[in-house]
């Protein structure tokens, strides 16, 4: 018995020890374009930062399913790989993963491409012939989302069946098959079949984001771990971390295969009345655009803390998250703090790791003086602490 007991334990300090969580990180080619210290390219990225680089995004051709680089926003295609590529070497733990979809693909070609056995062999094969050609570990599907969005009920279910079908001609050469999924309750519920889902794919990358923004009409933060009491009905009670992963789990997804999804930036609002700041406060639109994601209503971390160091500082105790104001600025973020919170809740859960979005919106130069990356060496270091697989 004492024997039994002293192999497993050292047994499990092996698999603890070799089998680092999971620590996903979005590179997205388009940031390459961005001005002055907003400026993001592979050679910031060290190669031991992240298990995964996901590289977004690559589409799909609805005609004849197959998939297609975006040329708009990167003139090079997949210039990028290259260095990628040269970090891998550096790192062979490292798995590169093509990424396809995201929210400016929509859901409506991914809805005709999965409804069709024919469409979805060329677009399985389109996809192993280029991860052979690219030398990728593995496919990421950022459908968002079935049944949404243009989408039809359907879905669901041909999501299920090409996700089978994809797995299964990705075993010959073990390449990863991953997918990004909505965090709400909602709008999951709507689009999945969990249990099928998660059975089918290796790993299930938790967009736990995005809860609230300038697509609303009041101020909310757009990724609190926990409900607040200012939630006003059973819905807003929904729309935080916590309940979305619980729901994942509940449903059936393996908790080993869930990364959380964090943001490594913020959304933010004009508020209507700058004396009234709370949740649910009334606005008039979303926050002004930051210099280097140039785009109203979101904001990266690296500007909030380069550029906007003079905004009032606020924690919400309850949600765990922090919020800063300035005027009539009003904008939610994840910080150093809330990013660890976030990680231990992951792990009390036993979720497989993290996913972040995204790497060039971290203080990647270390600007800030917290050193390179603070939020996601801080989700590293939090992960990885005591760490129980
Ligand atoms: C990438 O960034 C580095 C450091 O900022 C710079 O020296 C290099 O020229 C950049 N490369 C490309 C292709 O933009
Ligand atoms: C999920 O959808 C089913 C059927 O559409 C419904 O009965 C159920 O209440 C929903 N669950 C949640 C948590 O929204
Ligand atoms: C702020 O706005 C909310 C939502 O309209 C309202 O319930 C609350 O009373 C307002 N608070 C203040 C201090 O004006």
């Amino acid at each position: 018995m004492i024997k039994f007991l002293v192999t497993f334990v050292l047994f499990t300090l092996f698999v603890n020890i070799c089998t680092a969580a999971n620590l996903v990180c979005f590179f997205t080619s388009w940031t390459v374009y961005r001005p002055g210290n907003g400026k993001y390219n592979v050679s910031n990225l060290p190669a031991d930062l992240c298990t995964h680089v996901n590289y977004g995004f690559v589409g799909l051709q609805e005609y004849d399913g197959s998939l297609s680089i975006l040329d708009d926003w990167e003139a090079n295609g997949l210039y990028e790989l290259e260095h990628l590529k040269q970090k891998r070497k550096q790192n062979p733990k490292l798995k590169l993963v093509v990424s396809m979809g995201g929210w400016n693909e929509g859901s409506e070609k991914y809805s005709h491409v999965a409804a069709d056995p024919k469409l979805r062999k060329n677009m399985i094969n389109s996809v192993l012939s280029f991860l052979d050609k690219y030398e990728f570990d593995g496919f990421d599907l950022d459908w968002e989302y079935p049944d949404q969005r243009g989408g039809k009920s359907e879905d669901v279910q041909n999501f299920v069946t090409l996700l089978k079908e994809f797995k299964e001609a990705f075993a010959p050469k073990n390449y990863i098959l991953s997918i990004d999924v909505s965090g709400g309750v909602v709008s999951a519920n709507t689009s999945y079949y969990i249990q099928e889902v998660g059975e089918a794919v290796d790993m299930i990358n938790v967009m736990a984001y995005d809860y609230h923004g300038a697509f609303e009409d009041y101020v909310g933060h757009y990724a609190p771990l926990y409900a607040s009491h200012l939630d006003y009905d059973e819905l807003q009670q929904t729309l935080n971390v916590k309940s979305g992963i619980e729901f994942w789990l509940d449903q059936g997804a393996p908790a080993s295969k869930l990364n959380l999804g964090i943001g490594t930036y913020g959304r933010g609002f004009t508020l209507a009345d700058s004396k009234n700041t709370s949740l649910y406060a009334p606005m008039t639109g979303p926050c002004t655009a930051g210099p280097y994601t140039r785009e109203e209503g979101t904001i990266g971390y690296n500007e909030i803390c380069e550029l906007y160091s003079d905004y009032t500082y606020y924690w919400d105790d309850e949600q765990k998250v922090p919020h800063i104001v300035k005027g009539n600025q009003w904008i939610g973020y994840d910080d150093a703090t809330s990013v660890k919170d976030k990680v231990e809740f992951a792990k009390s859960k036993g979720l497989g790791g993290l996913m972040v979005w995204s790497l060039d919106t971290d203080d990647f130069m270390g600007i800030c003086g917290n050193g390179k990356y603070p939020l996601i060496k801080t989700m590293k270091k939090t992960l990885n602490e005591n760490y129980i697989s």
